[in-house]
């Protein structure tokens, strides 16, 4: 007990959220350390074809689209998998080692949230890089679980608590009662999805193509799941498919919620096809203590409001939708003894 207690005192124990658009990780005490876009930029053609990793993080986004040909900028975990295993791992170790840097009297305790669907090699692969990264003991949690314990719903109570976490590449939903996921599905659509539909409806009406970099910047200024009253408008810049020249647009609210229509439509049959298949009792729950969301998508304008109006249930953004699944799961690793069940094995 005491070398337990001294153990907290130094510990440099982390809990990582690796996502598909963001990796974050949290430090017990001091909250969170890091927080990257999941970005490594590489070097192609070093010795025997190796490649060299050159950026991580905010700097190797910056790099997404408008590398030289000798380096490129890959988005390892595209998709909600993980698309390029080397890549992961050299992006979890980078990271790793930031949040770490100056205290490694104590190798730390990592507890890792991976999208709840990942395959049994996908999270073989996420344990061995953190192991090879430095980790003592490694944890892994699902989506779902981290996120609803992130976002204070009571998950130990026999209740039906339903969440909805929009990520980059995947939207996952749990029901979960007393520490065990009651129903879940993972879907591949996310923001990256809405991204693609914004940059296809602006080719389509305007002739003019933009990068994945703008369709974002576009859907985060004007995206919306219900058009506000006095719509806004954000000017974007593209090139003309007509003459092949840079130019300037200006969308608006509504085209931006006409362009979202089938990702959004995606999105609420997730949420149906759960209340269907969770248990009446739970979903009566549900119905009662509403749905919470959690993730960067959860942020498009008016989407709790839509899903509350299409299936009639209360529908809230968690207190802060991008950081509940690094908290949650750090919360898991300072009180393991009492949430030991729901670590995956
Ligand atoms: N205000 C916003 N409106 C709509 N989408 C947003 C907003 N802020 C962030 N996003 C989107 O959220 C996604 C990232 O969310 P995040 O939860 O970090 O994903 P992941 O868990 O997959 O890493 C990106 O697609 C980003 O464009
Ligand atoms: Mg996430």
């Amino acid at each position: 007990m005491v070398f337990d207690s001294l153990f907290g005192f130094f510990s440099n124990d982390l809990a990582i959220d690796l996502g598909t658009a963001n990796t974050l990780i949290y430090k017990k005490g001091r909250g969170v350390v890091c927080n990257e876009p999941s970005v490594v930029a590489v070097e192609k053609g070093g010795f025997g074809g190796r490649r060299k990793v050159v950026a991580v993080g905010t700097e190797a986004k910056e790099m997404l689209g408008r590398t030289p040909e000798s380096i490129t900028a890959i988005r390892p975990m595209k998709d909600g998998v993980i698309a390029d295993f080397e890549m992961t791992e050299e992006m979890l170790r980078v990271l790793i080692r930031k949040a770490t840097r100056g205290r490694s009297l104590f190798r730390p305790r990592i507890i890792i949230c991976v999208p709840h669907g990942i395959t049994e090699v996908e999270r073989r692969a996420v344990r061995e890089s953190a192991e090879s990264a430095g980790a003592r003991e490694v944890f892994l949690i699902g989506e779902p679980m981290a996120a609803a314990i992130g976002a204070g719903l009571p998950v130990a109570e026999p209740l039906g608590n339903m969440i909805l976490a929009i990520g980059g590449g995947t939207t996952e939903i749990g029901v979960i009662s007393m520490k065990g996921i009651v129903y879940s599905e993972s879907v591949r659509l996310g923001g990256d999805k809405m991204d693609e539909a914004v940059a296809s409806y602006v080719r389509r009406r305007h002739n003019v193509m933009i990068g994945d970099r703008t369709a974002e910047q576009i859907k985060i200024a004007v995206g919306n799941a219900m058009p506000s009253a006095d719509p806004e408008y954000v000017e974007a810049k593209g090139r003309d498919l007509v003459h092949g020249f840079p130019k300037s647009i200006v969308i608006s609210e509504s085209e931006v919620h006409e362009a979202l229509t089938e990702p959004i439509n995606q999105i609420l049959e997730v949420v149906r096809r759960a209340l269907e298949k969770c248990p009446p009792e739970l979903s009566g729950d549900i119905v009662e203590r509403g749905i919470t969301m959690v993730g960067g998508g959860a942020l498009l304008k008016n989407l709790d409001i839509r899903i509350a109006r299409e299936v009639g249930i209360p529908t809230r953004v968690a207190e802060d939708p991008l950081s509940a699944v690094v908290v949650g799961s750090g919360q898991v690793l300072d009180r393991l003894e009492e949430l030991r069940e729901v670590v995956l094995r």
